[in-house]
């Protein structure tokens, strides 16, 4: 058969690239620094309503200043062989992002298919395609200015950045939305104005997490939560796989293995646990199953091309597929929530979203597939459009779905497939990888990529989740992927068991210790996830977060940040490129294991930890460290974030935010922690400062607020050096005493 290739195809995207507008039609700012480009002839029917953005874009009224920078990237739009294509000349921009990918941190030269793919491992395209899609790019210049690029299109879509910056997509011609600002902080800030933010999670999604595929029967669950308690390994969630279902039908449990759910909960929760579930989009297809009969009978299942209900295979068998762009369908899978949240579950795990459907490795359904469109005013379209937000519109069912069954607590859902913007639905987890030094440590990169791309709440599997983990590789790893915003150790079903105490009396040490300063660290991962929840601003950022204008760190991916302030140095690591200075090396620990990340303090902060806990809901903070690492004026900053840690009277006003100043002069140091804003009152609580210099850290005496009597909290290591340390007590707590040498003022003064 012979090809025929029009002549007009192949000049005009030549003539389009050539031609002085670049193929650009209509352009407007949204808002300052955010400039929409249309391609000539952009039919927005194709593309809107946009997925991405929490509000439809339009040209704003107000009249902004037009810095030098922006409308500096030039967008050139073209089309070929009925694809569409922008290309984008960045210079010699740094660019990162893309969300999900095997990659470097850096992604010039690198390219990669926007095409939800249950992709274990990455071994199909080399990671080139995974499970989440992200049509965004973040590029941080020379000078530390920065722009993202977003290509609003939910189609498959090539993107490139092998020199000028490439989106090609299979779907028809689509607009792009070019944020120019003065830094990548800026930038990730203005990427949540328009695409949204996480929702503040509950405390308890911030501990640490056991999983496994599958723990099984109901007692063994029980004998696990024991076991984690016994073994004092501090632990906040036990995840359930699904082996709980009956026949792998979703909102079931097998009544042989899991016939009393409630009682299971209810034992979890007594021993301070929460519960997810996992939840699957395909509901098998059998008569008499009540999820599938009630979808057959509402025609809420995926029609291919020819009118059918389409069936696919996953792992009850064939399945039916909820077609989650109709609101109707989105309504009956959120009331379905109802009866199962009941029986006590506290989040749930929305697993082979993309949708993964067992033809073949990287398999889905069909692209004709027919949707039918209505939710947000989506019209109906073929799967090839809504591939790549099925998991995102699912998520948003769920969640909705969770939040009316629990209205006074916060959702929890995980999701593996997702989309630029669905962080305001669910966390994310990398997917399947294997147990090898070489995933472990590329999870570094892909989950800080998956943060700047607007996802903080990430993590991988950690241990690995295919393949046996060996000790020496359990303890790298969790001593350098604790650290990660979703810390959650996961391990197949063929695999060797994985929980910390399954290899040796070493390793779980080793494991413990590390996950002590997870808990130890909780007020600071608070903190973080509570200015990600308003600002976007990622939780695990990468170590240019620190200075965009120091130009050797844009590259390190090894070390991590979490927050501005604390800075993670695997033991792995080899040779990473660290900050120049400023940066002192604490530990939290009086032995070294030789596993532990190293940890280091920017110079300047001050940071709030704790002691040890189980879980969260033994946490609390009446007694507090303040690691401080003032600067060369004597001066540190910090501030800490608290609430009740669930539920929503945040919203009301019952928070704390305290800012904490430390400030260092002829010899005294001088703390001050002031409750800033918020209704919050913790009353009187004890605190101590930890100054860490190069050699280690120097603790001061606890002092408590109130002045009263001053039984010191056990404290694990104490180096209340000198003598002559003395405290002052200020404000509603005051007693004051002559001070020498270390001062520790507190107050509680809401302004
Ligand atoms: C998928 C998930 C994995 C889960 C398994 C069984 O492979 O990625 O996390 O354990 O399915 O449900």
């Amino acid at each position: 058969m012979r090809t025929c290739i029009s002549v007009s195809a192949i000049l005009l995207p030549l003539l389009v690239a050539c031609s002085p507008d670049g193929g650009v039609g209509r352009t407007y700012t949204a808002q300052q620094g955010v400039t929409v480009y249309e391609p000539h002839g952009y039919d927005a029917s194709q593309h809107s309503p946009s997925p991405i953005f929490i509000e439809e874009l339009k040209p704003s009224a107000q009249e902004f200043e037009v810095s030098e920078k922006t409308g500096g990237l030039r967008p050139r739009f073209s089309s070929a062989f009925g694809k569409n294509t922008v290309s984008i000349e960045v210079g010699d921009a740094d660019l990162y992002g893309g969300g999900e990918v095997r990659s470097d941190l850096r992604r010039n030269g690198d390219s990669q298919i926007l095409w939800n793919t249950d992709n274990p491992t990455g071994l199909l395209d080399n990671g080139k395609r995974m499970y989440q899609s992200h049509p965004w790019l973040l590029g941080v210049r020379k000078d530390g200015s920065a722009f993202g690029i977003i290509a609003d299109n939910t189609w498959k879509t090539v993107l490139s950045a092998k020199g000028r910056v490439k989106f090609r997509s299979e779907g028809p011609a689509f607009r792009v939305v070019i944020i120019e600002k003065d830094s990548p902080q800026e930038v990730m800030v203005a990427l949540a104005e328009l695409t949204g933010k996480m929702e503040l999670p509950p405390l308890w999604a911030l501990g640490y997490q056991q999983c496994r595929f599958s723990y099984y029967p109901q007692e063994r669950v029980m004998g696990l939560a024991d076991t984690l308690r016994s073994h004092r390994i501090p632990c906040d969630v036990i995840w359930m796989d699904i082996h709980y279902m009956d026949s792998y039908k979703i909102f079931t449990f097998s009544p042989e293995h899991f016939p009393d759910p409630k009682g299971l909960n209810d034992y979890l929760h007594a021993l301070n646990f929460k519960s997810v579930y996992m939840i699957d989009p395909g509901v098998k297809a059998e008569e008499g199953y009540f999820v599938n009969d009630e979808g057959m009978a509402g025609d809420y299942f995926i029609r291919d091309a020819d009118g059918n209900v389409y069936g696919g295979k996953v792992w009850p068998g064939e399945c039916h597929f909820p077609d989650f762009t109709r609101p109707d369908v989105c309504s009956w899978w959120a009331g379905l929530y109802k009866d199962f949240m009941a029986t006590g579950a506290d989040g749930i795990w929305n697993d082979m979203n993309e949708p993964s459907v067992f033809v073949g490795f990287g398999g889905t359904m069909p692209d004709d597939n027919v949707h039918k469109g209505g939710v947000n005013g989506l019209p109906e379209g073929e799967h090839r459009r809504y591939h790549n937000i099925y998991g995102y519109l699912m998520v948003k069912a769920s969640r909705e779905g969770i939040m009316a069954a629990n209205p006074d607590k916060r959702p929890f859902v995980l999701s593996r497939s997702n989309f630029l913007g669905g962080q305001r639905f669910a966390a994310s987890w990398t997917g399947d990888n294997y147990s090898d030094y070489s995933q472990m440590k590329e999870a570094v990169p892909m989950s800080l990529n998956i943060g700047l791309s607007g996802q903080p709440f990430i993590g991988p599997d950690l241990g690995g989740f295919m393949r046996d983990c060996t000790p020496d590789l359990m303890r790298h790893w969790m001593a350098s992927g604790i650290f990660f915003p979703f810390a959650r150790n996961h391990a197949s079903v063929e695999t060797i068991q994985q929980e910390p105490w399954a290899f040796d009396p070493e390793t779980e040490d080793i494991c413990r210790t590390a996950i002590e300063r997870r808990y130890k660290l909780l007020p600071y991962y608070y903190t973080l996830f509570e200015e990600a929840s308003r600002t976007g601003i990622p939780v695990m950022r990468p170590l240019f977060w620190h200075n965009p204008k120091d130009l050797s760190l844009r590259g390190e991916q090894q070390a991590y940040l979490i927050g501005n302030d604390l800075l993670v140095i695997p033991r792995w690591s080899e040779s990473p490129v660290l900050p120049k200075e400023g940066w002192n090396r604490f530990s939290l620990e009086e032995e070294d294991d030789g596993y532990q990340s190293y940890l280091a303090l920017r110079q300047g902060a001050a940071l709030p930890i704790t002691g040890v806990f189980q879980n969260t809901v033994e946490y609390h903070t009446d007694s507090l460290t303040i690691l401080v690492n003032p600067d060369s004026n004597g001066r540190a900053q910090g501030y800490m974030y608290e609430d009740e840690g669930d539920g929503y009277a945040y919203r009301d006003g019952i928070f704390a935010r305290y800012s904490i100043e430390v400030q260092n002069a002829e010899g005294t140091v001088n703390l001050k922690m002031n409750r800033v804003e918020g209704k919050l009152d913790k009353g009187p609580r004890f605190i101590r400062m930890g100054y860490v210099c190069d050699d280690g850290v120097i603790y001061s005496q606890w002092a408590r607020g109130d002045g009263v009597s001053m039984p010191e909290p056990k404290s694990s290591k104490t180096a209340i050096a000198a003598e002559n340390l003395e405290f002052v007590y200020l404000e509603n707590w005051s007693i004051s005493k002559k001070q020498t040498k270390m001062e520790l003022i507190m107050s509680n003064i809401v302004k």
